[in-house]
């Protein structure tokens, strides 16, 4: 439908895996396909393409009915609700996991699966890229979308074509007191540092061309942890990005992943990990339930229809970033349960850490320290009050 503005959903889940936390069943992909194929028929959807990556559970769809639409979320928890049905009846491992709430109340933000929409106007050609991670977090994307967007040295066009010179806007979110920021680089590319370096509890949201408000990238931002005040697994997240003519190019997308950079996850949601770029064949997570993973599957947006997918980074060209992240992956592992390997903290207080400490509580005996200690605390950094 020329010149009506299409929406590109991806909504995801984890809702039961096999062999423990290691991959999803095809039965389970079958499940939510047919709820999604029913959908199609009833014109609900113009188009779907299910997958996984590792124990999440993909739904692509594209429709017309907009972000944040009651209708499409409430298709996409029933996906999710009947695929976790087969889970059960096939005894897969934490069958239902993402799941965090019985009934389904208008939208899924907030009931456990991670979503990533945008609405846009299809341009003559569409190619958008779709990013699904495994055993991380949605800050793990901000190193990479600060590369496409901002840094001229992964993308050229932000210095050579005018239709990007002016820069990006980065909607900035901070998902631990729910408030947003919009800072523009590159003229404030510091402060979005100061706060994007932060990925746990600042994620990089939206990002759209400056010259003329177009969206052009989107992140899931729901952190389960957050959700549910516990550990119920990492947030593995997913992104979309729009690419050429005007935006950045399917090759500079890609190559903010050529660096396995190091992000929270892997092995019980505690420790910091590469971000290993992978193809769909190799999205299963097995050394200490890792490394990280990230596969990107390109598809072209036309009349509606998604057309693809191109499974992008299953090609030799990211062989080395594979074998940089296995030598950091020896190199992390070898810390075993220290930091900075093992997450800080803050961040372990979401696992089950502290109920191992608790036990210790009461072992503890006063001791003179001789001083007495001046504990500092960021206000905008931890959300506490700074004393003096
Ligand atoms: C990480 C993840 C796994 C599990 C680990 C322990 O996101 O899902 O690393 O945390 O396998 O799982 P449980 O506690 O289910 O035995
Ligand atoms: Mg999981
Ligand atoms: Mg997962």
């Amino acid at each position: 439908m020329p010149g009506e503005k299409v929406t590109l959903s991806v909504i995801k889940a984890d809702i039961g895996s096999l062999a423990g936390h290691h991959k999803v069943h095809p039965d389970t992909m079958l499940a939510a396909s047919r709820i999604l194929a029913e959908a199609k028929k009833k014109g609900v959807i113009k188009s779907f393409y299910v997958t996984h990556v590792g124990d999440d559970l993909q739904l692509i769809m594209t429709h017309y009915k907009g972000v944040d639409n009651p209708e499409i979320h409430e298709l996409a928890w029933n996906a999710f609700k009947e695929a976790t049905k087969v889970a059960k009846d096939l005894g897969l491992y934490a069958a239902g996991q993402d799941l965090l709430s019985d009934a389904f109340s208008g939208n899924v933000r907030g009931l456990g699966p991670g979503v990533a929409e945008m609405e846009f106007v299809e341009r003559p050609s569409e190619p958008v890229v779709i990013f699904m991670a495994d055993k991380t977090e949605p800050g793990a994307f901000n190193l990479p979308f600060y590369k496409i967007f901002a840094d001229p040295f992964n993308t050229a066009g932000l210095v050579i074509d005018p239709r990007m010179h002016d820069g990006f806007i980065f909607e900035i979110l901070d998902v631990f007191e729910g408030k947003m920021v919009r800072l523009s680089a590159p003229e404030e590319l510091y402060d979005i540092l100061a706060l994007i370096g932060t990925p746990s509890r600042y994620v990089i949201k939206r990002v759209y061309r400056k010259s003329d408000g177009e969206i052009a990238g989107v992140v899931s931002s729901e952190r389960l942890n957050l959700i549910a005040g516990k550990y119920v697994g990492k947030d593995d997240p997913v992104a979309i990005a729009r690419a050429q003519s005007g935006f950045p190019a399917v090759g500079e997308i890609l190559e903010a992943f050529s660096f396995p950079h190091l992000v929270a996850g892997w092995m019980r949601g505690s420790h910091h990990g590469p971000l290993m770029p992978v193809g769909l064949k190799d999205a299963k997570m097995t050394r200490f339930d890792g490394p990280p993973r990230v596969v990107a599957l390109g598809f072209q947006i036309h009349n509606g229809e998604l057309i693809g997918p191109a499974d992008l980074f299953d090609d030799p060209a990211f062989d080395e970033a594979r074998r940089l992240a296995q030598l950091i992956t020896d190199y992390m592992r070898r810390h075993g349960p220290f930091m900075p390997h093992r997450l800080g903290p803050e961040e372990m207080e979401y696992t089950t850490l502290p109920q191992v400490l608790k036990k210790l509580h009461d072992r503890f005996k006063p001791y003179e320290l001789g001083y007495k200690p001046v504990i500092k605390h960021s206000e905008e950094l931890s959300g506490e009050e700074i004393h003096d």
